[in-house]
């Protein structure tokens, strides 16, 4: 693995014009994101070693160098998640890399399904926590001592400064952010209303099907971490309205403007 990570790594050297600090994970209906991204590099998935290639409709993939607010980013255009049969390290593969490339901060966003009863449809929540329910952990088997200890902590998986920063952007722009924990599940099935309702009990405040295996990995490798969500539909035992993926990625357009001008300024200001 640590070769795979090198050589990778080694590639993207090459195409690079400048070496980013920051690396940011574009989620489902956020790929709006890139607009906001300038002198933009594409480097298809396709022609990277040792990176698979996204299969979800909506999920284009390419990895991008350029800036944003005037700083050197990368950014993946397309995730991979682990409900389209890829294994808990190649979904975390990328962040290894960016880790290997200089990468100290990461900026993760997703759609998730909203139990808490104050969200509405379009909120943008600031990722607080997460609670792991991915049967798997991505550190399980080997620990590379290079990459990180083998019982990282996890108490401040989303780093506080960061939140801070989000919030005094969020009152000086007047940006409606919520805070919440993320449940992270395999899916593919969105919920049933009870499972929706267990989520809540037990201390979420929206789910989804990604962001907690990258997360932990980050984490592992020391890097400080951002993330938010867009809620993109409601789920609880009063709620019978079935998402579906298009209406996933239609609601996620709602936010776009609050994920762009929050994501714009604190990659600019952090
Ligand atoms: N559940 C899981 N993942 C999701 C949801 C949801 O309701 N909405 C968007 N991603």
């Amino acid at each position: 693995m640590l070769e795979k990570i090198k050589e990778t790594a080694d590639f993207l050297r090459k195409q690079a014009p400048e070496m980013p600090k920051i690396a940011i994970i574009l989620g489902t209906g956020l790929g709006s994101l890139v607009d906001y991204i300038d002198d933009k590099k594409f480097i298809p998935y396709a022609s990277i070693p040792n990176f698979p290639v996204s299969t979800v409709q909506g999920h284009s993939g390419n990895l991008i160098f350029g800036r944003m607010g005037g700083k050197p980013v990368i950014a993946m255009q397309g995730r991979f998640h682990y409900y389209e049969g890829y294994d808990m390290k190649t979904v975390t593969f990328p962040v290894r890399v960016f880790k290997e490339l200089g990468v100290e901060t990461l900026f993760v966003s997703n759609a998730a399904g909203g139990m808490n009863k104050e969200f509405k449809v379009g909120d943008v929540m600031i990722i607080t926590d997460h609670i792991n329910l991915f049967p798997e952990n991505p550190l399980r088997g080997h620990n590379y001592d290079e990459l990180g200890p083998r019982f990282p902590a996890m108490t401040e998986a989303y780093s506080h400064k960061l939140i801070k920063l989000a919030d005094a952007i969020g009152d000086e722009k007047g940006l409606r952010l919520m805070h919440g924990v993320y449940v992270g599940t395999t899916g593919p099935t969105f919920e049933t209303p009870a499972e929706y309702e267990y989520f809540r009990v037990i201390g979420g405040d929206a789910v989804g099907m990604s962001t907690v295996p990258e997360v932990i990995v980050a984490n592992h490798a020391g890097m400080r971490v951002f993330g938010l969500s867009v809620i993109t539909d409601l789920g609880g035992k009063d709620i019978l309205v079935a998402p579906s993926h298009e209406e996933v990625q239609q609601a996620a357009v709602l936010a776009q403007p609050t994920v762009e001008a929050l994501v714009q300024a604190m990659v600019e200001r952090c």
